[in-house]
Formats: structure tokens, sequence, C-alpha cells
């Protein structure tokens, strides 16, 4: 995109991408819109950074265009679960107008709610349950709440698609209880479609995957895969070639390489090798591992007190995988090559970085969730 003479950079990292920058997923769109046009509860599940919050952005996107009503709400957000309701309500209530309305149309619907009108620190109003204040129980309003969607959608005639994103989080706060809480609501909303997401995978295929969970098989489990290197080979040649950038062959493989199938690497070293060489004209060879090298020194520090925080038996575990990559971790020859110890205590090492986020696993394999922290392991730890 020019801009009074400007290239902007076509690249964008760190946030949800939409439209020109979201690529690729056609299917995967496809099919979630789909599943929620037809009020389908669907989990979506990937590992980090691998495009769930960009590709429901998009799907709610295109919804709203359809005139469905759209909810998003980031879970990660909240330090407590009546924040949390809070945000809820005042998220579904938008729709409605000027907030003296919107009570109308909550003391018509759930008398029993009595939701306050309270400024922000900005001067905006909005609805408070002041609980602090109040006798008024969550327990009370909580199933209220998450009844609200039907009776909107109800009320209307509209569809309604809600989206509760990083949804592993409710476990923080009381979770077995809210599983249930929610379950029972949502279970008889013909109207309303569902996606809950997030990146702990294990976590949240045991919500729907366990027969003693609430959540067991409400709905469809989409699981958002790598894009293709090939795919996103096309685009990053489309973007660099519309900017007239004369990018040396090897260059874009070694971006597809590094980032292994997650988007999120792709477009930040793509986005850094812009900025790197927009003004020359030209990357030439040498100049991505320039880029992830001056990536890696601004992480420096924060890598090193990562490290630093970490135990002998995971520093040795990680070292191992930042080198040999994550296969058959568990076999003699591996864990004899990098002096591992015992099978049953390599077992807890993993679960424990993989509760903490540190790794992942995919078919088997081990991998750092944050690539360059693995180089970083792997470059500069002895
Ligand atoms: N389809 C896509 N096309 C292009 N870039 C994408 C796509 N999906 C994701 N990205 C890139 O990856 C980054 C992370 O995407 P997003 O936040 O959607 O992933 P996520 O799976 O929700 O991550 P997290 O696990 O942190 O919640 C985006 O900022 C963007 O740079
Ligand atoms: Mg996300």
């Amino acid at each position: 995109m020019c801009n009074g003479g400007y290239m902007e950079n076509p690249f964008i990292y760190g946030e949800r991408v939409t439209g020109e920058y979201f690529w690729d997923r056609e299917q995967e769109v496809e099919r979630l819109k789909i599943d929620l046009l037809s009020s389908q509860k669907v989990f979506l599940i990937s590992s980090r950074k691998m495009g769930k919050s960009s590709l429901v952005a998009t799907v709610l996107e295109q919804l709203e265009k359809q005139g469905i009503i759209t909810v998003y709400l980031d879970l990660e957000k909240f330090s407590s679960y009546d924040k949390l309701l809070e945000r809820y309500l005042n998220c579904l209530m938008k729709h409605e107008g000027p907030l003296e309305k919107a009570l109308d149309f909550i003391k018509q619907l759930l008398p029993q709610l009595r939701p306050e009108i309270r400024l922000d620190e900005e001067g905006k109003p909005f609805f408070s349950f002041g609980l602090g204040r109040s006798p008024q129980g969550i327990e009370n309003i909580e199933s209220e709440i998450y009844e609200l969607p039907g009776k909107i959608s109800e009320k209307k005639g509209k569809k309604i698609v809600i989206v509760f994103d990083e949804f592993q989080e409710i476990l923080d706060f009381n979770g077995k209880h809210i599983e249930g809480v929610i379950r029972s609501e949502v279970q008889r909303q013909r109207n309303v479609g569902y996606v809950f997401c997030g990146s702990k995978k294990h976590l949240l295929a045991d919500m729907v995957s366990s027969p003693e969970r609430p959540f067991y098989q409400i709905g469809p489990i989409m699981r958002l895969d790598k894009i293709p290197g090939e795919t996103m080979l096309r685009f990053l040649k489309e973007k660099f070639l519309s900017a007239n950038i004369d990018v040396d062959g090897g260059c874009l493989d070694q971006i597809i390489e590094f980032s292994r199938g997650v988007p999120h690497y792709v477009q930040m070293l793509a986005h850094r090798l812009w900025d790197y060489s927009v003004s020359k004209g030209k990357a030439e060879a040498g100049d991505v591992q320039k880029v992830v090298n001056e990536l890696i020194s601004q992480s420096f520090e924060e890598f090193q007190s990562r490290w630093g925080n970490l135990i002998t038996s995971k520093k040795l575990l990680l070292k191992a995988i930042s080198v040999s990559g994550g296969q058959n971790v568990l076999s003699k020859k591996y864990m004899t090559e990098h002096n591992l110890g015992y099978p049953s205590s390599i077992r807890r090492t993993l679960l424990s970085l993989m509760d903490e986020g540190i790794l992942d696993k995919e078919d088997g394999s081990y991998f750092f969730t944050d690539l360059l922290f693995c180089r970083w392991t792997k470059d500069y730890v002895e």
C-alpha cells in the first residue's frame, strides 16, 4: 500500500489480522462460518500463534456483514471472574444503544439481574454489578448473564455469535463450576453460535472429550494447523514484488524454514526484512540472519532471566530439544546422548514445561512455543 510516496509495511504481527493481511485459511473460514450459522458450539484449538484469534476475527467480520450480532471476549484479560461477567454483560448490551435504554431491556428480560450504571475512568457509562457493595452474589447472576444471548436473539429475531478466546482461563476461576453453568445455558440456545478457543490444547481437549466434564461432546472440534510453506512463500513474494524489492532467492525460503509453518513468525521476520530492505530496494543473502540476530538481541535479557528461573532438569531438556529437535525424546539414544536421566522424571519435566507454555507437543514431537527463545537456547547456552 502506498501512502503519499511512503510504502507501508504490508506485514503485521502482534495483533489479530484480517482483510488483506490475513492469508489463506479459506476452508477454515468457510467451515467455521457454516458451523456458526447453524449455531453450533465449536471448540477451536491450536498451538500458540497459529492464527486462531485472526481466524475468528475474520469470520466475525463476515458474519456481521450478514446482519448477525457478534460478541468477542478475550478471557486472558481479566483479573477476576466478576470483572469478566461485567465486561461480558457490557459487550452483550453494546448493540442496544444508550445504556438507559439497554437497562430497560435487561429489566424486562432478566429482572433479577439489576445492574447499575457507573462511569469508567474516562467518564464513559458502563453496567456494573456493584458486587463489593451489594449482597447479590455472583452465583445469583452468572446463569442469568449466560442466558442473556438466548433472550436477546429471541427478542430481536436475530442470530448471535459469541467467541470466548483463551477459554481455558475460566479454569483459573472456579472453573469446574463455571463449565457446568455455561454448558447448561448455551446448549438451550438454538440461535446462538459459540466459539471456545485457546492454545492450552490439552486443557481444552480435556473439556470436550472427557465424559465426566460438562462440555463433553458439546460440538465440533476444529484444530488449526500450520499454513503450508508454499502458500506463505507465495504471499511473501507477491508483497515484496509489488514494492519492487529485489529479493535474493534464499531469503524468503529462510523465513519459511525458520518459522516452521507458524504464521506469526513469518509475518514478524518478513516485517523486519521489509524494513531492512525497503530503502536499499533489495534483500540480500544474510539479511534474514541479521534480522533474526537483531530480534534475539532485543530479547536477550528477557531470555536470560527466563533461563535463570529454570531448574536444571528443565534447562537440560530444553537445550537438548533446541539442538536435536523434540522427536523421540524418550528413546534410549536421545536420553543417553543428552544425559537426561530417567524417563519418568523426563515425562514430569516435559509436562511441567508444557503447563508453563514453554513447550508444546504435536504429533508426538515437542517444540518450543517461542522460536526465538529456541534459537537463543541453541546458540547462546553452553
Ligand atoms: N491467516 C493468517 N495470515 C497471515 N498472518 C497470520 C494469519 N494468522 C495469523 N497470522 C499472524 O500470526 C500472528 C498471531 O495470530 P493470532 O493472534 O491470530 O494467533 P493466535 O493463535 O490467536 O495466537 P495466541 O496463541 O497468541 O492467542 C498475527 O499477528 C499475524 O501476524
Ligand atoms: Mg489468540
